[in-house]
């Protein structure tokens, strides 16, 4: 199984000027590390207003482009204010978006109910989906992680009920990054073996919704550095990163996609 490296960049950088700066150094950094590693692939997620911009840059470069969000009310167009749709992020170059990161899941309420419309609205026009799952520090403290996950896991069980995707092309379209809150932007992380625990507990979940699937890909995200990419890529269950502050230098994101690129190969 190939590994994914994804950066998710929030609401960064400030101005396209930057990002600008942050393609010039990603595309020459990788250029220099030998263009396609067979092992690993290499995604970002820009804010929705870069989308575009970052999607043509990327076009000859084998750095996909995700969006971090869309709209649960339309797969296409509507009157929905200051919402963006899947059809548009698929125009606009992306071929994934993230869904149900706890950012959003925190300031943005969302549900399971929401998340299930937006999946939807996701598959209807051919993007891809990561979906982030993971508990907060006080969930953790109470030992709730794995009902906390089962919870946000039933959204994919009802996925399969409906005719968005079939069960054998699961594993191709939506990729589980488990991202404990409490490791989010915090320098504090679980344990590999901990990470490895929950990740086996995660693909059994799905394989007992979808025993026909192959297994899917499920990543961890939390304070991932480069410094500590080894011990996670070291892992049979990890398979990849979802990389926040980190991905917004080329040179520490490339050497996590490395990590992974030498574990995995
Ligand atoms: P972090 O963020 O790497 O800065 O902890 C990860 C994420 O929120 O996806």
């Amino acid at each position: 199984m190939q590994a994914w490296v994804i950066g998710n960049w929030k609401q960064n950088p400030a101005t396209s000027k930057d990002v600008n700066t942050l393609l010039d150094n990603l595309l020459v950094a990788s250029e220099d590390r030998g263009a396609d590693n067979p092992y690993c692939h290499l995604m970002v997620a820009p804010s929705c207003v870069h989308l575009a911009a970052v999607s043509a840059r990327l076009q000859n470069a084998s750095i996909q482009v995700s969006a971090q969000n869309i709209s649960a009310h339309s797969a296409t167009v509507g009157a929905y204010t200051g919402d963006c749709s899947a059809q548009q992020v698929a125009d606009a170059g992306a071929s994934w978006t993230l869904l149900g990161h706890s950012e959003r899941r925190q300031y943005h309420h969302e549900s399971n109910d929401s998340l299930l419309a937006k999946l939807n609205c996701a598959f209807a026009q051919g993007l891809g989906v990561v979906l982030c799952i993971g508990e907060t520090q006080e969930e953790y403290d109470a030992k709730q992680t794995i009902s906390v996950l089962d919870e946000q896991l039933t959204v994919v069980e009802s996925l399969l009920q409906t005719d968005s995707v079939q069960t054998q092309a699961l594993a191709e379209r939506l990729i589980i990054a488990y991202e404990p809150v409490w490791a989010i932007g915090t320098g504090k992380v679980p344990t590999v073996s901990e990470v490895s625990a929950t990740h086996q507990h995660i693909k059994q979940q799905i394989a007992s919704f979808a025993p026909k699937s192959p297994e899917v890909t499920v990543l961890y995200g939390g304070s991932v550095n480069a410094d500590n990419a080894d011990s996670f890529a070291a892992s049979a269950m990890i398979d990849g990163a979802l990389v926040g502050g980190a991905s917004l230098k080329a040179d520490s994101f490339l050497a996590i996609a490395d990590a992974f690129s030498r574990a995995k190969g």
